[in-house]
């Protein structure tokens, strides 16, 4: 079944943390590494379902500081997928739009991939459709914590005086500067935690949790996020009259 949203309220900015890749496979008796390559079916969906209903920012969860931790095959199997699913899509990327932004440590990753990614960053930076926020070898203390010594560094220097920081400072030092908090958070999967992703953005986040595994996740689960989160009320610590008082 699929929604009409003309008259629904949007997310501007929806970030998916897309967990039961390796369960997925696992039910099947497939190698983990079945899942992950399922998993992108549902990426192009969500990219798609996202350009549809007017998103304008579609952040994903590839691969977290965590994540090194995996065993090494499983950790060399993603990043080839990485590659692979970078060659593949980046035309059809370039071609409806979208605008690609990395976001993460790339100190670790493979040379190769980060050429890679610099070039689908430059090929599509111009862009105007859904910009597409791609959280690889991320963790959201760590942007925390280095966003903290970019602004101390700022400050031994003199370039900066410190009580000029404040919270619209501080987010331009984070990786997601520039670009609006998401509003809707979706983890599949069946878990119901943030896991280390976008701490700082996600403040004032709806979080929107499913059992579904990410192979599974279907364009009914998407509605069905996007309906839920039109039916939340964002009250930024007002009370539930203040907001009815100044909704139009
Ligand atoms: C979590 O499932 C998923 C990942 C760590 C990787 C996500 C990667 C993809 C969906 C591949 C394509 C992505 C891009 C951007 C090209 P899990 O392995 O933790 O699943 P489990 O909880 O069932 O073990």
């Amino acid at each position: 079944m699929r929604r009409s949203f003309a008259l629904v309220r949007i997310p501007q900015h929806v970030a998916i943390i897309m967990d039961g890749n390796g369960r997925w496979a696992q039910r099947r008796g497939l190698p983990r590494a079945a899942g992950h390559r399922a998993g992108l079916k549902s990426v192009r969906m969500s990219i798609e379902r996202c350009t549809a209903v007017g998103v304008k920012v579609l952040t994903i969860f590839a691969f977290s500081t965590e994540n090194w931790r995996r065993p090494q095959s499983e950790v060399g199997l993603l990043m080839s997928l990485f590659l692979e699913a970078l060659d593949a899509e980046i035309d059809e990327l370039a071609s409806k739009g979208v605008c690609i932004r990395f976001v993460g440590a790339r100190s670790h990753l493979a040379p190769g991939l980060v050429a890679r990614m610099s070039a689908a960053e430059e090929r599509t930076r111009a862009n105007s459709g859904l910009t597409l926020v791609i959280a690889m070898a991320y963790g959201g203390r760590r942007d925390i914590v280095e966003a903290a010594q970019r602004l101390a560094v700022a400050v031994r220097a003199g370039t900066i005086q410190p009580e000029q920081i404040d919270e619209v400072y501080f987010s331009e030092q984070l990786a997601l500067r520039g670009l609006p908090d998401p509003d809707l958070l979706i983890r599949t999967g069946g878990d119901h935690r943030v896991s280390n992703f976008l701490l700082w953005n996600l403040a004032y986040t709806e979080l929107w949790f499913t059992e579904q595994l990410w192979p599974d996740f279907s364009p009914d689960d998407f509605a069905s996020a996007i309906t839920a989160f039109a039916e939340r009320q964002r009250r930024y610590g007002q009370t539930s009259a203040q907001v009815s008082d100044t909704a139009c």
